[in-house]
């Protein structure tokens, strides 16, 4: 019997099947399978280099990182990018990607070093357009329209720039491989590719990447394992508040965010989220203060509860997960009597913030009674709380960075299942140990 040559491939975790499946056994998507040809394991080991070494004979050396004048972006790289470290960078169309790139290449540029810029993607008058808006025509900027990875290669090897970028990945094609530009096998191999070559020659490359609605590189979920840093851009083109987050970083700390603002002159770097709030004592909006990475940010949540006209009611949300929504109307319904069964709900995080912080489960439930109750909250207090199944919050510490946040923003009221012996006494703690206690606050304001 002849040899099966293909196999399928599912395009979002890279799991392999010989028959083509309708959901993904692994990561539960549906109609993720791409016929792909099987591609004979190749031995990348060069013949007379020599690749074990003794730890103790490994020279520690002071890694070298490029600092910009984008301080987020460092911040979030731990400190500038590392001479030939791989990073991935993905994001929704239209949120900034080429933009930051752009930007980076200015300052590389401004430092004369040059920068090689693969734009496969758009037309060089596209990017001298976007150049002019940033104000960025540098002469260290060299743009290539070549999609083709071996010529890539040779590009990179001639002018050994001291950054490279890809924007995007699905455009780049290895005419070696027979597959479209896009599809899984093609970005596998060409990141892998792009990664050895650019270690080799240390130089530091960008791969930009698109995602998918579900939020994910479009294209395997393995390629996050090919480089040292995977950074997502994430916010709303509706609003200018830009955070970029570090998935994975073998340099510095994960899930660190930078805060940047799309401004008509580009990407600036956002200080004050206090924009973003707008601390109206209204119906159903309860404040909170949620970690990501090392940083504090103060999240507004709103929500809306109204009578459904339909025999299911509807539960949206909007920056947090929705089961967790379901979980909190469950426990507020079950253990504060609070009957939410024929009432839809929708909550939303304000700024196109995501939620997954559990401290935030609180305001989430006071922002619900609220507009339950048709009771205004009251404004400079924030919620800090995860709730258990059993309608008890836990228990937290008040670090003084948290409340240094707080100061800032002028909330003189915390609600939280904490000690009093924490705070510096300018602030006044109301302690809520279970959500029954909500009640009394969000109805009489005690
Ligand atoms: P872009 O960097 O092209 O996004 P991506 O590469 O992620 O697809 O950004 C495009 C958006 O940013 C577009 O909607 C216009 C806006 N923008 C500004 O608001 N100001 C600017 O200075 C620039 C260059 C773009
Ligand atoms: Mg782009």
């Amino acid at each position: 019997m002849a040899k099966n040559k293909t196999q399928f491939e599912c395009i979002s975790c890279g799991y392999q099947s010989a028959k083509w499946l309708g959901k993904c056994p692994q990561c539960d998507e549906w109609n993720s399978f791409e016929e792909t040809i099987k591609q004979k394991s190749v031995t990348v080991i060069d013949a007379g280099s020599t690749i074990e070494v003794k730890l103790s004979d490994v020279e520690s050396s002071n890694t070298q990182r490029f600092s910009s004048n984008l301080n987020e972006f460092d911040y979030v790289l731990g400190g500038g990018i590392v001479s030939g470290s791989s990073i991935l960078l993905g994001g929704a169309p239209g949120i900034g990607k080429s933009t930051l790139v752009l930007q980076l290449l200015k300052e590389y540029g401004d430092k004369q070093l040059n920068g090689l810029y693969f734009c496969g993607e758009e037309a060089p008058y596209q990017i001298k357009l976007r150049a002019e808006r940033l104000n960025c025509n540098s002469t260290n900027i060299t743009l290539s329209t070549e999609i083709e990875l071996n010529e890539i290669s040779r590009s990179i090897n001639r002018i050994k720039p001291a950054i490279v970028i890809i924007d995007s990945i699905q455009t780049i094609y290895n005419q070696e491989i027979d597959s479209g530009p896009g599809s899984i096998v093609q970005i596998r191999d060409c990141t892998f590719k792009l990664v050895k070559l650019c270690k080799e020659l240390a130089i530091p490359v960008i791969i930009i990447g698109h995602i998918t609605k579900e939020g994910q590189i479009a294209g395997p979920k393995i390629l996050e394992h090919m480089v040292d840093v995977v950074l997502y851009f994430e916010g709303d083109q509706y609003s200018e508040l830009r955070l970029l987050r570090s998935n994975k970083n073998r340099y510095g700390t994960t899930n660190e965010i930078a805060l940047f603002k799309m401004t008509a002159g580009g990407l600036k770097e956002e200080s004050d989220l206090n924009r973003y709030l707008s601390f109206n004592s209204d119906w159903g909006m309860a404040l909170s203060c949620i970690k990501e990475g090392s940083r504090y940010l103060i999240v507004e949540i709103q929500a809306l509860v109204s009578r459904s006209s339909y025999g299911m009611p509807q539960r949206v949300t909007q920056g947090i997960d929705q089961k967790r929504l379901n979980v909190i109307i469950a426990v507020l319904e079950k253990k504060a009597g609070l009957f939410l069964g024929d009432q839809d709900v929708f909550v939303k995080v304000s700024a196109a913030i995501k939620v997954t912080d559990p401290i935030a489960d609180m305001a989430i439930a006071a922002a619900i009674w609220s507009s339950f109750a048709n009771k205004k909250s009251s404004t400079k207090t924030v919620y800090l709380g995860e709730l258990s199944l059993t309608g008890q919050f836990q228990k937290i510490q008040l670090s003084s960075e948290r409340l240094r946040e707080f100061k800032k923003y002028g909330f003189d009221r915390i609600i939280a299942n904490s000690d009093k012996s924490q705070l510096n006494g300018s602030n006044n703690l109301r302690i809520v140990e279970s959500i029954d206690d909500l009640n009394d606050l969000v109805i009489n304001h005690h």
